[in-house]
């Protein structure tokens, strides 16, 4: 799939494939399109070039890099888990439970610390029961010995739901250590195949969603 603004090629050539149960990661470096490649796998924008091919009714659960919240709005913990869609209280205490927060009551989400809103956003992300989770730097913000509680709690989460994760980071020890493929994006470099360095268990398990 490719993606252009103007003249320019924002991501192109990139070909990757989430099956089910899968970690794939996808790296590179800052501006090298690893968002857009996330927003256009879930349908945020359209590609101009190649196509998404996606399992009928995948269910995705996404964490933004970004998260634009008005500072004036008194935005709770639990109403964040609702804004887009109403759940039972049960499906919300469940998600929150899942990552750890279900003990911080209800306070406003500005008074996070920077790890516990990662996870927030991460049980705000779960509460669709995802077939693919999409995350998109979700350790930003939270320190070294934080992160690998994260990518701890990521792994459980894929092996409770067997979803597909596509994972966005920064952290290539943890790529080539846990990931079932790595795919890096290298800016500029629009008529070169990205990277792709295959972990063993490629192709192991049943589709669950596909990139081209
Ligand atoms: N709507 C847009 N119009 C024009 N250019 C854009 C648009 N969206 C993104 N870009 C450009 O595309 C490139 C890739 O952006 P993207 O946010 O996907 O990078 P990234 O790999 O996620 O970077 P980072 O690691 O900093 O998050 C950047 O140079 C950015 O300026
Ligand atoms: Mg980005």
């Amino acid at each position: 799939m490719g993606v252009r603004r103007g003249e320019r090629w924002i991501i192109r050539h990139v070909d990757l494939t989430v099956d089910r149960g899968q970690l794939i990661y996808l790296v590179g470096a800052n501006g090298a399109g690893k968002s857009t490649c996330a927003k256009a796998i879930l349908g945020l924008l359209a590609v101009d070039e190649g196509s998404i091919e996606r399992t009928p009714d995948l269910r995705v659960g996404y964490v933004p890099q970004r998260l634009a919240l008005n500072p004036t709005l008194p935005l709770t913990v639990r109403r964040l888990m609702t804004l887009t869609e109403r759940f039972p209280s049960r499906r919300i205490e469940s998600a929150l439970a899942a990552v750890g927060l279900h003990r911080l009551g209800n306070p406003p989400v500005t008074t996070l610390s920077g790890g516990e809103f990662q996870r927030l956003l991460l049980a705000r992300a779960l509460i669709h029961r995802p077939d693919l989770l999409v995350l998109d730097e979700p350790a930003q913000g939270v320190d070294m010995a934080g992160s690998g509680v994260l990518l701890d709690l990521i792994q459980d989460i894929r092996r409770d739901l067997r979803c597909g994760v596509l994972l966005i980071s920064h952290d290539l020890d943890a790529a080539m250590s846990s990931g079932d493929h790595v795919v890096a994006l290298v800016p500029h470099a629009h008529d070169e195949r990205p990277v792709d360095q295959t972990a063993p268990h490629a192709g192991a398990a049943p589709r669950g969603s596909r990139q081209d």
